[in-house]
């Protein structure tokens, strides 16, 4: 199987990057920042429990797959619930359950098993996928997040405050690159790619050229 590990902050821009260079490859597409956004809901709806075995025992019996941007959780499918500003800010605080990571890791492993996937998130070259093929660290400043995650949301009829977006960038971002267990940080083998005043389709063809110039030297490589 081939896999392509897309890593970054929030509102680096990883799930249309991801989305699109799937669809371009013809590869499957898993964004496993949806799986912890679907465990953060579950964790909501349950009154916000102390992080006990039951909580773990009642995830892990959960199934989940991937279509496209959305995780379908025991046949129901799950997208814009995930992204509300609620489930937002109590992400960041469900990933840093060691149990619950390691969950997650498992789930998206058996997930990709079967094919060739772009697969995004924050420790997918780290820790989910280390043999990936290719591994890109996406990255942008946060205003530049911060904007992007404003259109999406306002574009979506949906109401949104530029400030509360820019802390709530902030406070995931500290949380994420400094908790213990598989922190927010690029792979040593990772390609970073800044893509500040870059389009959309100017990161999927920069990201496009180096899966093919990496098939090339394989293939001339003779592996
Ligand atoms: O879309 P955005 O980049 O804002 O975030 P996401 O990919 O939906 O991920 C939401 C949160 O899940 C992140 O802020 C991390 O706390 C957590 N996460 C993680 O810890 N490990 C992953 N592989 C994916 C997400």
């Amino acid at each position: 199987m081939i896999y392509i590990a897309i890593d970054g902050p929030a509102g680096s821009g990883k799930s249309s990057v991801a989305s699109g260079l799937a669809k371009k490859l013809g590869f499957g597409h898993l964004n496993t920042g949806n799986i912890y956004r679907a465990v953060a809901l579950l964790w909501l709806k349950a009154g916000q429990p102390e992080f006990s075995r039951d909580f773990f025992e009642m995830i892990d019996k959960k199934h989940f797959s991937a279509f496209d941007d959305a995780i379908i959780m025991d046949g129901e499918v799950h997208e814009e619930d995930l992204r509300t500003l609620e489930v937002g800010r109590v992400v960041s605080k469900v990933a840093e359950i060691p149990e619950i990571r390691e969950i997650i890791t498992k789930k998206s492993r058996e997930i990709v098993k079967d094919g060739n996937f772009v697969v995004e998130g924050r420790d997918i070259g780290t820790v989910v996928l280390p043999d990936a093929f290719l591994k890109i660290f996406l990255t942008a400043s946060v205003e530049e997040r911060a904007k992007r995650r404003y259109k999406e949301i306002v574009s979506k009829g949906l109401k949104a405050n530029f400030e509360d977006i820019i802390s709530e960038i902030k406070e995931r971002d500290s949380i994420d690159s400094s908790r213990e267990v598989a922190p927010l940080k690029p792979a040593s083998d990772a390609v970073i790619v800044l893509t500040d005043g870059l389009s959309l389709e100017d990161v999927i063809d920069k990201i496009y050229d180096l899966y093919t110039e990496r098939i090339k030297s394989v293939e001339g490589s003779g592996c």
